[in-house]
């Protein structure tokens, strides 16, 4: 029998309206445009605004523009994973709310935390279920409401984080389209550079931890930059390797947009021209989960059935990974 393959099938993204500029944030604390766009390509990023609004409901909007893409209906969908750093809530799951939100009433579904590389390492899970028959519909979101747990007094993270995220739904293909490989890997012992202090079991909330500012991101910005740099890279390379890609035959770099220095040394290393490279950084920040899913959203329309994708990640945990995939499907021109 042929071997199934979970192929992505529609793409939606959601970024908030609101544009939180360079110029905004040099009035908010010691920073300056030039600093920012040299160390780290950025020019703005989108804010969610509005009283008990979350990472859900940026999910839905996504989910909503790819299922009428798709031209199904949401009771179709069977499973849904959401990869996010920051929940609606500790619990429930916010993939159990984006499945209330948009109506997704017969689907199963859970969350996945993997900080920057959730999206990649939730859409190998999701894979696995497409490609052992037990589904046939699964949708993959990676969503950040990063602004929730952003220190705006600390110039070191405050420039990077924005809001926004996307989603793809996932289905069998018999003709050798989609996931063909992935991998993943994680190292706990750097989550000292990169974390959030409080609100979590071993340092629940307490009026402490909120006066002490222990409820945003920390982070150690050189070592996790030395780390990204390296391994970042080094998965993109090895995911080349083993499959035998090479420069000329790898459509598109989709890498996690946290710097563009970054995403420079990763296409650098997989030796690929800038204009193989998916890069919005300098729009959106970094969504931390939703970084890859914006990049498909975007450049959906330039993708062809056949070509070779290859996404790359690295994030708080440390977790990093990298996915090949045969794009499934040509965008029908509007
Ligand atoms: O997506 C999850 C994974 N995260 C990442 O991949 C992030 C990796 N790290 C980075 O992208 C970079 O380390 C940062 C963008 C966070 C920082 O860039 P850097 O080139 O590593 O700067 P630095 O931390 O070495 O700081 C250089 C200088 C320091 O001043 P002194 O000590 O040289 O006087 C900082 O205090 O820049 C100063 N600085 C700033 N100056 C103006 C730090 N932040 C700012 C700022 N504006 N926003």
């Amino acid at each position: 029998m042929q071997k199934i393959h979970a192929a992505i099938t529609a793409v939606g993204g959601y970024v908030p309206e609101y544009r939180l500029t360079n110029a905004e944030l040099e009035k908010m604390m010691d920073t300056t445009d030039e600093w920012i766009q040299t160390r780290t390509g950025i020019k703005e990023r989108r804010v969610l605004k509005g009283e008990g609004k979350g990472s859900s409901d940026m999910a839905v909007e996504a989910v909503k523009e790819l299922i009428a893409k798709r031209g199904i209906d949401p009771k179709e969908i069977e499973l849904v994973i959401c990869a996010t750093t920051t929940p609606d809530m500790q619990f429930p799951a916010t993939a159990n709310i984006i499945c209330d939100k948009a109506g997704m009433t017969n689907a199963w579904g859970y969350d996945v935390g993997a900080a920057c590389s959730g999206f990649i390492f939730a859409l190998t899970v999701g894979a696995q279920f497409i490609e052992t028959g037990k589904h046939k519909k699964v949708i993959v979101i990676g969503v950040d409401k990063m602004s929730s747990i952003m220190n705006y007094e600390d110039r070191t993270t405050a420039i990077i984080f924005g809001d926004g995220g996307g989603a793809v739904l996932l289905e069998p293909n018999y003709e050798g389209y989609g996931m063909i490989d992935s991998l993943q890997r994680t190292d706990g012992s750097g989550r000292i550079y990169l974390h959030q202090k409080a609100g979590g079991s071993v340092k629940p909330a307490t009026v402490e931890t909120v006066m002490n500012r222990e409820h945003f991101v920390y982070q150690e910005g050189q070592h996790v930059f030395k780390f990204a740099v390296k391994n970042m890279a080094e998965v993109a390379a090895e995911i080349m390797v083993r499959n035998n890609l090479t420069a000329e035959n790898v459509t598109w770099l989709v890498p996690h947009q946290a710097n563009m220095r970054i995403i420079n040394a990763t296409a650098e290393r997989m030796n690929l021209p800038p204009e193989k490279v998916m890069v919005n950084i300098m729009k959106y920040g970094n969504t931390t989960n939703g970084t890859l899913p914006l990049c498909l959203w975007e450049w959906e329309d330039k993708m062809h059935k056949g070509d070779n994708i290859v996404l790359a990640a690295f994030g708080g945990g440390f977790t990093w990974g990298a996915t090949y995939l045969k794009w499934a499907y040509d965008t029908p021109k509007k």
